[in-house]
């Protein structure tokens, strides 16, 4: 059993740290089975432009280079970048072994020069909703050129599962992302501003999305 939000034209859940589990109906539902494959097995997926390929340590400097951009960082749940390089093998180790088998993250690489320009895929194997929650990062310089479109619609091809994408309110990009890849947004969420600390006023609207493999409703 998984929790699923009601229905879009549901009110809008209480403010807490996550979905108001009293909004919630329950229903019977699959999750991609555990282990994942290994990365030592995942093969490469490549778009027109992009290579997307399991990470390795060695890919910690780039990604360092990637979470210290506050434009990125800005758009993550704390909004500021990693402090040291500590801080970024933090997130780099959930997906690499043994932990790989947990996760399904992929580097996004440019395909013409192999530089590692991104980090995204499915970061969470249990959202707050039940299903796998997926998410991703492009440095800046690559913005604009339709690359994250064209890493979503890359990553969905091996897709057999409801995904859950969380945004927030203002992040029209990667709202743009998310709808041309097939999203499709159900619900918008409270929950608390962890940049801008506890208490009152410090709430922020996450304007959430679902995806439906084959473009099934659910419904
Ligand atoms: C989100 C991110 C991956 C988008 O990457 P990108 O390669 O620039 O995105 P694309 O070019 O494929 O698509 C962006 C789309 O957003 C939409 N968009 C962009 N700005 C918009 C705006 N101000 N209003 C409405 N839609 C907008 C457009 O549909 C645009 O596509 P189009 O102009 O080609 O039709 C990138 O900005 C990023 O890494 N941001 C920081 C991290 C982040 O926000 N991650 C997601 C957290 S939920």
């Amino acid at each position: 059993m998984a929790a699923a939000p009601a229905s879009s034209s549901a009110p809008r859940p209480a403010a807490g740290p996550e979905p108001d589990p009293s909004t919630f109906i329950r229903v019977r539902t699959t999750l991609p089975r555990r282990p994942f494959p290994p990365n030592a097995t995942r093969q490469p997926i490549t778009t027109e432009r992009l290579t997307l390929r399991v990470l390795t340590q060695d890919d910690l400097a780039a990604l360092h280079e990637l979470r210290t951009q506050p434009e990125v960082m800005i758009w993550t749940a704390l909004g500021k970048p990693d402090k040291d390089l500590a801080e970024t093998q933090a997130k780099l180790d959930p997906f690499l072994p043994p932990r790989d088998e947990a996760t399904f993250n992929f580097a996004i690489c440019d395909r013409a020069t192999g530089q590692m320009i991104g980090i995204g895929g499915c970061h969470l194997w249990r959202s707050a909703f039940g299903w796998p929650e997926v998410g991703y990062m492009l440095r800046k310089e690559f913005w604009g050129k339709g690359l994250g479109t064209e890493f979503l619609r890359g990553f969905l091809t091996g897709v057999r599962e409801q995904l859950i994408a969380v945004t927030a309110t203002g992040n029209d990009k990667s709202q743009g992302v998310l709808g041309k890849a097939g999203f499709k947004w159900f619900t918008t969420w409270l929950a608390e501003d962890l940049q801008k600390g506890t208490g009152p006023g410090s709430m922020i609207e996450l304007p959430t999305f679902r995806y439906f493999p084959g473009g099934k409703k659910g419904e």
